[in-house]
């Protein structure tokens, strides 16, 4: 096959990852390639998505075709690159806009192309109005991973309006039948991993509650049904979007053998009044290709989550968290005690949860008045925190700053401040309204009042909750009302975003009622995420292997409580949280002398291992989806030790385990586990056994033997 690359005399082969000529452009991870380029008629056609190969003349040209009937014109057949709402291809789009004449059609031809470094750019514009567009391409080739977004310029004297804007499309490989692996879920159990194949027509996964939500999340992978990718093996492509509010995946698979996936902001009840010579940016989406499975896979964004967290190199301490224990009834003499016996079992972070504000007796009121409540902290929160620091302690704090009590000074003040339709009722969830964070002198009020907390007080963490999701969305004054669903995220993003850049040194926690805004939007500000209200061990397990698909450990916080404390011993409930960033969530007051002896054993035991944990490559070596036996590891990135976690529930036949086949280990290096000695390629193909009874578990620190 002759390519483009080899036959254009103008190939310009620009120092890698990105090789470009006049009309393609080949983008190299390590391991990967993406490719795009532009055919006979001058459309931009995606090429190729999967393994680098050897020569950049390799890859295929971009594809042709006149169409089929008169019922299918040749655009809707191809894998075009970034397609907009025009002509006759009755696909999905990417962008959809109405022009100031009413004009809905986006006709776009390539303008020019400007590659540096690793970043491409590709700028497009419409044939007849002056709009222009830039397809960004970022390559992350350490990673292998690709980041993208979209820019739309409106380059007129009069406003557009945009209704539809994704991020990206992708396109794997023609004629393949694909499954669709996802995560969906709901409070108390997010993040369960999802596999179906994809048949003719469209599958949609999104948020219409102004968050991530607990829902679904905005990620996918595809493997090929008639070559299954596993853990370990096999192709699979895949994409997360960064974005902590509504979004949109559409998976779409056409008679004609096409599949073609599409990630961007939601589109329902969605609209952005695009002024004159203003310019919009879509969020990012991080794409990836993997030869090896959906463990590679999930390691990528791991690694690449390292890249955008705000604290990636800091360890993580082991915390306590007073809510399951004093709930709003908080005050300093309880608080103090029950630090004090934290500090025992070797916690380091003390975290005292909601109840400390004005007013603030129980869930019906006080939210928004975010300063401490003179009945139980008669001079303020100070004097406990002086306490917890000189016990040695880090302090740490909630918040929830996107909602109002209707009983509250704020909401007397400002009731104008809430989202709301004027001629509909204010529908509460859990006895609250929330704050337009659209709004700028809601964001400054924000940002003033907790800048102060921030100032007045040793603080090293926030634990930022959002306990209810969006009604009546209504911002009737703006000149675009529907823009809320965006410029709510935007403002949050500027309310956090001005406080961790005044406060750089806070460790920021996402909650919302557990996992409902968990995204690699937030990440970008939040180190940690509260991944569940769930901890239940057994259904943890489950939410925690959901979770890894994406995320890496050093985000997932996971508290020890009581809850499975009547089936399940102390240890495997540590073993589950310490898998992640090991934390304790229980009324301390409740436990024995000997627990209290085991839980400061295995805090212990953690800080031990939490290098490990926290800054190693994660394998997940028996799934918990598939058996009631489920393993995972962690492994340094220089080989030199290992961690593996073993869980056992409910096996009813007294059978003998099967071996866990260990991965990550340097083949020819010789490991030391319990003993016996074996090479990393032994540890992985022969195995390990360990002898579990029902709902036990074992953490297994392994080391190298040195020569
Ligand atoms: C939410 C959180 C809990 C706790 C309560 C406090 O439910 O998920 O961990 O912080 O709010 O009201």
């Amino acid at each position: 096959m002759v390519t483009a690359l080899e036959t254009d005399p103008l190939a310009l082969y620009f120092f890698m990852p990105i090789h470009a000529t006049a009309t393609a452009w080949v983008l190299e991870t390590n391991q990967t390639a993406y490719v795009l380029g532009l055919n006979a008629k001058g459309m931009l056609v995606h090429c190729y998505w999967g393994v680098k190969l050897p020569r950049v003349s390799d890859y295929p040209v971009p594809a042709e075709s006149e169409g089929w009937s008169s019922f299918n014109a040749g655009g809707g057949l191809l894998p075009e690159e970034f397609p907009t709402y025009a002509g006759a291809k009755y696909i999905e789009p990417c962008l959809k806009l109405t022009f100031a004449d009413g004009v809905r059609d986006t006709v776009l031809e390539f303008d020019s192309a400007k590659v540096e470094g690793n970043e491409l750019q590709i700028h497009l514009r419409d044939t007849f109005y002056a709009l222009r567009i830039t397809l960004h391409y970022h390559v992350l080739e350490n990673v292998d991973l690709l980041e993208r977004f979209v820019t739309v310029h409106n380059q007129s004297d009069t406003a557009i309006t945009v209704e539809r804007f994704f991020s990206a499309q992708f396109h794997p490989p023609l004629h393949s039948n694909y499954r669709l692996h996802h995560l969906a879920g709901a409070w108390l159990k997010e993040t369960q991993v999802q596999h179906e194949t994809l048949g003719i027509g469209t599958k949609v996964l999104e948020s219409r509650r102004i968050t991530t939500g607990h829902q679904h999340q905005p990620w996918f992978a595809l493997d090929n049904l008639e070559q299954p990718a596993t853990e370990t093996t096999g192709h699979v492509w895949f994409a997360a979007l960064a974005w902590s509010g509504n979004w949109k995946l559409t998976a779409e698979k056409t008679i004609f053998g096409g599949t073609r996936v599409s990630l961007g902001l939601n589109d329902w009840d969605f609209a952005l009044r695009l002024e004159a010579k203003r310019s919009f940016s879509s969020p990012k989406c991080i794409a990836g290709f993997s030869s090896a499975g959906f463990g590679a896979a999930s390691r990528a964004f791991h690694g690449y989550v390292q890249t955008i967290l705000p604290h990636p190199e800091i360890t993580r301490k082991v915390l306590y968290n007073s809510w399951e224990a004093t709930a709003f009834h908080v005050n300093e003499a309880d608080q103090v005690k029950l630090a004090e016996i934290a500090k025992g079992i070797g916690v380091e972070l003390f975290v005292l949860d909601d109840g400390w504000f004005h007013n603030r007796h129980s869930d019906n009121a006080a939210l928004g008045d975010w300063w401490a409540d003179k009945s139980k902290f008669p001079n303020g929160l100070n004097p406990l925190i002086e306490k917890v620091n000189a016990l040695g302690m880090d302090f740490g704090l909630w918040l929830e700053p996107e909602m109002v009590s209707v009983d509250s000074e704020l909401y007397h003040a400002h009731p104008d401040w809430v989202i709301h339709f004027p001629t509909r009722a204010r529908t509460e969830m859990r006895n609250q309204l929330m704050l337009n964070l659209a709004k700028s002198e809601v964001q400054d009020y924000l940002i003033g009042i907790l800048d102060k907390l921030l100032e007045q007080h040793n603080i090293t963490f926030i634990k930022w909750d959002m306990n209810r999701n969006v009604s009546e969305p209504g911002w009737l004054e703006h000149h675009e009302p529907k823009e809320i669903w965006l410029r709510y995220v935007e403002g949050l993003y500027r309310v956090w975003g001005t406080l961790r850049q005044r406060h750089p040194d806070v460790i920021w926690q996402s909650c919302s009622g557990g996992g409902g805004r968990a995204d690699l939007g937030i990440l970008q500000f939040a180190d940690q995420i509260w991944i569940s209200d769930m901890t239940e061990p057994t259904m943890r397990l489950r939410i925690q292997e959901g979770y890894s698909q994406i995320y890496p450990a050093n985000t997932m916080e996971a508290w020890v409580t009581d809850m499975g404390a009547k089936h399940l011993p102390l240890e495997f409930r540590f073993h589950v949280s310490m898998a992640g960033l090991l934390g304790i969530g229980t009324n301390l007051h409740h436990w024995s002398e000997t627990e209290i002896a085991t839980a400061t054993r295995l805090v212990q035991a953690y800080k031990t291992v939490r290098h490990v944990i926290q800054f190693g490559n994660q394998y997940r070596l028996r799934s918990v989806f598939i058996s009631n036996f489920s393993s995972l590891m962690y492994v340094t990135k220089d080989q030199s030790e290992a961690v593996i976690f073993a869980f056992r529930t409910h096996i009813p036949d007294p059978v003998k385990l099967p071996a866990i086949h260990l991965q990550g280990l340097e083949p020819t290096t010789q490991y030391e586990i319990n003993g016996t000695i074996r090479s990393g390629s032994a540890w992985q193909h022969v195995g390990l056994e360990v002898n579990l009874t029902d709902f036990s578990s074992v953490m297994l620190h392994i080391k190298r033997v040195e020569p």
